[in-house]
């Protein structure tokens, strides 16, 4: 199987976990990136199960709207079940990196508010340690250079990722070789410096289930 096809697995059976509970008030939490495009195609097939969706960017909200699935400012819903999203890399406590596609602060703001995050993987993803994938951090723009100087204190290579500006019009970091013994420790660490809007590890709020495509199948795992 191609690595879009075990994409587009996990994304179906993602669908298959959420609509089964859906009524027509439900909103849903939608991800970014290649899975959770796949995902949103999918998902579209129910659109009369469910009345919205909330986006982690604008282009999942587009891709949504495209699809005539009315999407929600996060401000005006009280209630989000499910929220449904890819990951850059997984372990098997389910903590995550995620930001490859420059969308983490929202998508950590979304995760932040679900009851239920569903993690959607090919089984590349998932890996002994994090950190092979060099981790994001968004950044306010003035404080570029401060931020990049901290995260070199704490053992990092940081790399700016030229001619990116995030949804929220600030700059993503790539952060080599780190070492992550304990993720949540350094994802609260790397959060006090001064001038980061937030870090691509999701250690305090990792997910809850983890949707993995390999060739054999879908493999759930859950916390
Ligand atoms: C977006 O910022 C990321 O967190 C994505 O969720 C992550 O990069 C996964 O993307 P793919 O599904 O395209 O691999």
């Amino acid at each position: 199987m191609t690595q879009d096809q075990l994409k587009q697995a996990v994304a179906q059976a993602a669908v298959d976990y959420i609509v089964p509970q859906l009524t027509k008030q439900s909103i849903i939490g939608v991800g970014t990136g290649s899975t959770a495009n796949f995902f949103i195609d999918l998902l579209a097939h129910h659109k009369m199960d469910f009345d919205g969706a909330v986006a982690s960017s604008e282009a999942s909200a587009e891709r949504l709207k495209g699809h005539g699935i009315q999407v929600y400012d996060l401000n005006w819903v009280g209630e989000l079940e499910y929220y449904v999203d890819g990951a850059d890399e997984t372990n098997g406590r389910l903590e995550l990196i995620k930001g490859g596609g420059a969308a983490l602060t929202r998508e950590k703001i979304v995760a932040a508010v679900a009851r239920t995050f569903i993690c959607i993987a090919d089984e590349s993803k998932l890996v002994e340690r994090l950190g092979e994938f060099p981790l994001p951090v968004e950044v306010i723009p003035m404080a570029r250079s401060y931020v990049a100087r901290e995260l070199v204190k704490l053992g990092g290579d940081p790399v700016y990722r030229e001619g990116v500006v995030t949804d929220n019009g600030n700059v993503i970091l790539d952060v080599y070789n780190l070492e992550i013994g304990h993720a949540q420790d350094l994802e609260e660490n790397i959060n006090n410096i001064v001038g980061v809007v937030t870090n691509g590890l999701f250690a305090a709020r990792p997910a809850d289930v983890l949707l993995l495509g390999t060739p054999e199948g879908v493999k759930t795992l859950a916390r």
